[in-house]
């Protein structure tokens, strides 16, 4: 028994290998295609490059912890941000996160991706011309996580609107919120803005393999 467990473990690993060198390899492909074509279609082929590359990076660190029913979100989450700093020098990022949040892998993943649609955000609008600083806090309240991010920006733009804004960042963001079966509140600062993401543990209300809810 124990040798067919670890030897499923060790398939399990090396498919989730092949995943991620191949989440790799269709983000390059899209970059190199870029170089190629003009500006405007450039920047959105350079989006999706790196929307793929945020999907590898969650991806990987989930994997690389052999940790394949529960994952810690606080270090992984710190990792993700680790990854994102790299690819943005300019950006700076204060994690702090509770002790002790575990979850599943198909919460983990959209919560990850949610932050990264988020920082890239308060990056690219809130400090368009400036170095980007960027606060992300996870904490605990009973079966419930919160999950905040925030900036001190320029701010959203007056007539902004979450649910009806034609954006892929915040449609995938509303998305997110409720796979996870969770809320997404968004506050104004003085200055800049707050996203928090409230969901109870354990719960995804999208089934990953079935494409539908559950
Ligand atoms: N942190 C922020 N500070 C200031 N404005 C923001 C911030 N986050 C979002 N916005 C505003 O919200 C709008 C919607 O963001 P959204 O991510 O949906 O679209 P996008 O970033 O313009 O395009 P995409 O995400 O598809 O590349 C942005 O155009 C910007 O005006
Ligand atoms: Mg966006």
């Amino acid at each position: 028994m124990r040798t067919a467990s670890d030897r499923n473990q060790l398939l399990l690993k090396e498919v989730n290998h092949r995943v991620n060198n191949s989440l790799a390899l269709v983000a390059s492909m899209l970059h190199l295609k870029a170089a190629t074509v003009e500006d405007d279609v450039k920047v959105h082929l350079d989006e999706a490059s790196h929307r793929i590359t945020a999907i590898a990076r969650a991806h990987q660190r989930l994997y690389q912890t052999e940790m394949f029913e529960k994952i810690e979100l606080g270090p992984y989450l710190e990792d993700i941000c680790q990854s994102f700093s790299k690819s943005m020098p300019n950006c700076h990022l204060h994690v702090s996160t509770a002790a002790g949040i575990e979850v599943p892998p198909d919460q983990a993943i959209p919560v990850a991706l949610l932050v990264n649609e988020l920082i890239t955000n308060s990056a690219k609008y809130g400090h368009p011309n400036s170095k980007c600083e960027v606060w992300i806090e996870v904490v605990r309240a009973d079966a419930k996580i919160s999950v905040s991010v925030r900036d001190k920006g320029i701010g959203l733009p007056p007539n902004f609107e979450s649910t009806s804004h034609k954006g892929l960042g915040m449609r995938l963001i509303n998305a997110f919120a409720a796979q996870l079966g969770g809320k997404l509140v968004i506050r104004r600062h003085a200055p800049g803005v707050e996203f928090v993401l409230t969901f109870p543990i354990g719960r995804n209300e999208f089934d990953p393999y079935l494409g539908q809810r559950r």
